[in-house]
């Protein structure tokens, strides 16, 4: 790397000063991190980017410096001091910290920038925390902890290694453009108003889908790009409304393709770890997890009883059963956790946010069975259940309902709260990719197709022929190319094979219900496009911040972004989205409905 010294206002950083530097005179620049006043004798501990170091003052103030600089020295300001480097005294070495051995003694001191001592929102390195809107409406403050920064430098180094890795593979880094036109992927639009075109309006990109493959039809081969996207959608803790994605694409390839290249940049960003992805169709998932991003992590595996059941004297499970609903079980061993009676109640809390009103259970130990709906379990349940137990002793924990959707998310989330609430999951990065996924989302009562992914992912080459001809009925339950890779819990890329035959896609859009004229006005010169010569390609794109999440080991996606929003989308720190000037919507043609 460059040595660039030229024009810098210090000759060190404050945290890199060590016994090898006694004796040499330095010049430091940084914020008052601590003050203090021992009897007369003045210390600061001097904070930049690289760490602390402490200052003392006594050879200053013999040399007729005044003690009234420190009236100007309070927290946060920066200042600028010259002095020699010199050992501590064996009394005064700081094992805790990493220039404990040393102290500058000051010769010189300029104030910087003074900090406002008495509105100082609070200390970003003070032990009591602020609370997280504070910190978020003062984010630059609390970008000057360690812990943001290294989020920023882990967020860094991980944009490098994609970027060599994807180089390296003869990926070409693209720029797409931010005032585009729709592009669905299931969220609402964030939508721009054009002065120069009154009336009209851009759309931000929910992601640039139609756009690599547009590069694809134009012979661009590897794309790829580390891109915004913006999407209107309710937000949760995972979720930004802009957010970034390293979005790939490449033609001529299929599945086994962009896995392996998926398998490569995961072991360029997650350095050092040899990842291995773990296979599994969307169907597998759901069955064995209740979830399409399950952590595999540890195991609390779902089973289906639904048949078993049709025959119980337990007329709930009875019922859902017999009715075609389904009714899961997992059991949690002792050796990993016992569970309180009032944990188990607990869990009515768990399901009701996925529509479930409690958790039926029962305990077993060896022949002996309790609690709960234990008198209703028969021998024959007893030697089905037993199957798929791996301990004598433990709790079966079930949930049910009509609605299968309904009984895979409670399941799903009581396995996710047993293991945050007794530390199940084991420290390590466990990559799944999941395929086979449903083409459509189903929506009974309005008899609609919704894309599960996007509207452009192929059909199973299997489903082709249905997919072109089929009825609604025959279609809905076809599979896609379409793929997945989740970590540890968390969706961290999509993707799939597209549909490169413009009839294939004019086939898509009218079974997603929209008419000629809607297909025409939205995709008309997408589906134009695939009619001059179009390889056949396919791609993913791997959200960032969620990778950043999994790397920097933090379970809020706000962390890893500079400036952040809230879950109601808004910037504390710069107030935004604000109220437009009017002459702002004079010059846009438009007028503020007030209610
Ligand atoms: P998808 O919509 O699944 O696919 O997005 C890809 C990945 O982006 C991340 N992601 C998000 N991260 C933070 N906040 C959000 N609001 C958010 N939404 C999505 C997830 C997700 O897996 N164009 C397709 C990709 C393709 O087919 O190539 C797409 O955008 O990690």
């Amino acid at each position: 790397m460059a040595n660039l010294t030229t024009g810098l206002m210090r000759t060190h950083k404050c945290g890199d000063l060590r016994k090898s530097n006694v004796g040499h005179d330095v010049s430091l620049c940084g914020w008052v991190n601590k003050y203090r006043d021992l009897g007369g004798l003045h210390f600061i501990d001097l904070r930049d980017k690289s760490g602390l170091v402490q200052l003392s003052f006594e050879s200053w103030l013999e040399n007729g410096g005044s003690v009234d600089v420190f009236k100007s020295t309070s927290h946060e300001t920066v200042i600028k001091v010259f002095g020699s480097v010199r050992a501590r005294p064996e009394s005064a070495i700081n094992k805790d910290m990493l220039t404990g051995e040393i102290e500058l003694s000051v010769t010189d001191i300029q104030i910087l920038s003074e900090a406002n001592r008495h509105e100082l929102p609070f200390l970003p390195n003070a032990k009591n925390q602020a609370t997280e809107d504070l910190r978020l409406k003062y984010r630059y403050l609390d970008l000057r902890t360690k812990r943001l920064q290294s989020m920023l430098s882990i967020r860094s180094k991980a944009y490098q290694r994609a970027r060599d890795f994807l180089h390296n593979n003869e990926f070409v880094e693209v720029e797409t453009p931010i005032l585009y036109k729709s592009t669905p992927e299931g969220a609402r639009d964030y939508i721009v108003p054009s002065r120069v075109n009154p009336g009209k309006v851009y759309a931000l990109p929910q992601s640039p889908q139609t756009l690599k493959q547009l590069l694809m039809v134009g012979g661009t081969d590897r794309y790829f790009q580390i891109t915004k996207c913006f999407r209107d959608e309710d937000l949760r803790i995972d979720r930004q409304p802009e957010f970034t994605q390293i979005d790939i694409e490449a033609s001529f390839c299929e599945q086994d393709f962009v896995r392996e290249l998926s398998r490569g940049l995961m072991e360029s960003i997650f350095e050092g770890e040899k990842v291995s992805f773990k296979k599994m169709t969307f169907e597998e998932a759901m069955n064995t997890y209740g979830s399409d991003k399950p952590d595999t992590r540890f195991g609390l595996e779902h089973h289906n009883f639904s048949e078993i059941f049709k025959e119980s004297e337990f007329g709930l499970f009875k019922s859902i059963s017999s009715d075609g609903g389904l009714v899961k079980g997992l059991f949690l061993p002792d050796s990993l956790a016992q569970m309180a009676r009032k944990d188990l109640d607990g869990l009515t809390k768990v399901v009701e946010p996925y529509g479930g009103k409690g958790v039926a259970f029962f305990k077993v130990d060896g022949d002996k069975i309790s609690g709960g709906i234990s008198k209703f379990i028969t021998p024959e349940h007893l030697n089905v259940l037993n199957e798929r137990q791996p301990e004598p002793k433990g709790i079966w924990l079930f949930s049910a309902d009509k609605a299968h959707s309904t009984t895979h998310a409670c399941l799903d989330a009581v396995r996710r709260h047993l293991r945050d609430k007794y530390s199940l999951a084991e420290d390590r990065f466990d990559f799944l990719w999941i395929d086979e996924f449903p083409l459509f989302d189903y929506d009974e009562q309005e008899n609609r197709l919704a894309a599960m992914h996007h509207p452009f992912s192929m059909p199973s080459s299997s489903a082709l022929d249905k997919f072109m001809s089929g009825s609604l009925e025959e279609v809905k339950d076809l599979t896609a190319d379409c793929y997945d890779v989740v970590c540890n819990g968390y969706e961290i890329a999509s993707g799939s094979i597209r549909i490169h035959d413009p009839k294939v896609q004019a086939r898509m859009f009218e079974l997603l219900g929209f008419s000629e004229e809607e297909t025409q006005r939205q995709f008309g010169f997408f589906i134009e496009a695939l009619n001059y010569g179009t390889p056949p390609h396919g791609g993913i794109a791997f959200g960032m911040d969620r990778l950043m999440m999994l790397l920097a080991k933090t379970e809020n996606i706000r962390d890893v972004v500079a400036f952040p929003k809230t879950t109601s989308a808004s910037d504390l720190m710069a107030d935004a989205p604000s109220v437009p000037a009017l002459e702002q919507l004079n010059e846009l043609n438009l007028s503020w409905l007030k209610d």
